[in-house]
């Protein structure tokens, strides 16, 4: 009988297995066995000693390695770069996940269509679309993208083996859930699969010099068998979020063995691709609505500041209990911010639905945000428009338990920010607001008269 050239190894246990079970035979856990290729048996190992003809390393101090210096290789899309750390360095494996429909072939495309045009060897390798849909695709965005090479393929030898024929400077593989390694059985997508294909196309990128990288899939809750199991493997993990139905993207480092992960940078999509934002506070200052329940946050996007404006609606209900929905915001962290607008400032919502959104699809995932979120639903609660003046109200500070307020990270910069889009009078922790109660007391004393509404 022929032996099969995969096993299959439980990932708690260690148990392996000639077949795959539901049920590990070894530590009884659920669905915790993951196919792996069979290791080439090695007879000369005796318990303990050297293996046979192993031949001990004499061990270099890290001064005397020779690390040249390499350029990095920019792929035109500043934002890219940004997060990348300055560019996509040569031989690095990178991971771009991100949900269904969200821009990762638009915005790999495009990059690779600019180093094509800057003269470098390129590749893109589709599993999941026809040469002819990319080419659709590669129309929109411009003569650049035209001009990039395309394989469509699926099986991991043949792409190996293009790229090692072709041997490109930066290779793009869409995505890594559907190339399929023959040498193990298990569907592709699986766990053993996944991490089978991004093992080998690192060996090559590593021993090729080639810049790969891997598209993934992440579903909402980030949990699809995949980008996940490879994140340890890669040198940079970067995640592609927003939502479908809004224009606005947002590109994160999550990992960078080269950079930064403090990165952020901002995308619209349109017709011609997606488009980076680089003036996104403008954009969303002006379109702030200067209604009761708007506060415009100046939030940290990593190194960046960003101003986004908070929109807070309070609705009286029957529902028990009452709705708490968050939009860009932690759900917690609304939860908390009520509770101290409830405990220490006596504004209660207890039987008003409350609604919670950052426009533009915005999230801003830092403590910071916590004091403009409160002030956006206590001028919901009140209905009165909050700043006065022609300009809307800005703010940011986190909130304490003792309805304290707190200091928050670059305060330098996020009111520099708002200076430049001409908001003055930013409410932030330091400047005489030791607590939420004042910071309230002076936003809405400032509310002018005319527009109160209720
Ligand atoms: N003509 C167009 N104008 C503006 N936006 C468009 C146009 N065509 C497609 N889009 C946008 O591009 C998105 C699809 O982009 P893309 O194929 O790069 O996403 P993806 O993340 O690779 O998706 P998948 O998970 O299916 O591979 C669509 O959701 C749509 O919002
Ligand atoms: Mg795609």
């Amino acid at each position: 009988m022929s032996r099969s050239a995969s096993i299959f190894v439980c990932s708690g246990c260690g148990h392996e297995s000639a077949k795959w079970h539901g049920r590990c035979p070894g530590c009884e856990e659920w669905d915790c066995l993951v196919e792996q290729p069979r290791a080439p048996v090695d007879r000369g190992r005796g318990a303990g000693g050297a293996g046979r003809g192993a031949r001990p390393l004499v061990p270099v101090a890290l001064g005397q390695v020779q690390a040249p210096k390499v350029a990095r290789l920019s792929t035109g899309v500043g934002e890219l770069d940004r997060v990348l750390g300055g560019g996509l360095v040569p031989g690095s494996l990178v991971l771009l996940g991100g949900s269904p429909g969200i821009g990762k072939s638009t915005i790999t495309t495009g990059a690779l269509g600019n180093l094509a045009a800057a003269g470098r060897r390129v590749l893109y390798v589709s599993g999941e679309e026809s040469a002819a849909q990319v080419r659709l695709r590669a129309e929109r965005l411009g003569a650049g993208a035209l001009s990039v090479p395309i394989v469509a393929e699926t099986d991991l030898d043949t792409v190996v083996a293009t790229l090692e024929a072709e041997r490109p400077e930066v290779c793009v593989v869409d995505s890594v859930q559907v190339l399929h390694a023959a040498a193990l059985t298990g569907a592709a997508g699986s766990v053993g699969q996944v991490r089978e294909v991004a093992g080998r196309l690192m060996g090559v990128a590593k021993r090729l010099g080639v810049a790969v990288i891997l598209v993934g899939h992440v579903t909402k809750e980030g949990a699809l068998a995949g980008p996940r199991v490879l994140e340890h493997l890669v040198d940079c993990v970067l995640s592609f979020e927003g939502e479908r139905e809004r224009t606005y993207r947002t590109l994160r480092a999550l990992k960078n063995r080269f950079g930064s992960t403090n990165e952020a940078g901002v995308f619209e999509m349109r017709d011609e691709g997606l488009v980076e934002v680089e003036d996104a506070s403008a954009r969303f200052v002006a379109e702030a609505t200067r209604a009761p329940g708007s506060v415009v946050l100046c939030a940290m996007e990593g190194s960046r500041p960003l101003l986004v404006e908070v929109q807070a609606l309070v609705a009286p209900t029957e529902l028990v209990p009452p709705r708490r929905m968050a939009n860009g915001v932690d759900r917690n962290r609304l939860a908390l911010v009520l509770a101290v607008l409830a405990r220490h400032a006596g504004i209660g919502v207890g039987s008003a639905d409350v609604f919670v959104s950052l426009a533009g699809g915005v999230r801003v995932d830092e403590p910071g945000a916590d004091l403009a979120v409160a002030l956006a639903v206590a001028s919901a609660v009140k209905g009165v428009t909050l700043g006065g003046g022609a300009r809307p109200l800005a703010a940011f500070g986190e909130l304490g338990l003792t309805g304290e307020l707190r200091h928050a990270a670059h305060p330098d910069r996020r009111l520099a920010e708002a200076r430049k889009f001409g908001l003055e009078g930013v409410l932030c922790p330091g400047d005489g607001l030791p607590s939420l109660r004042a910071a309230l007391g002076r936003a809405l004393g400032e509310a002018s008269p005319a527009a109160r509404a209720a």
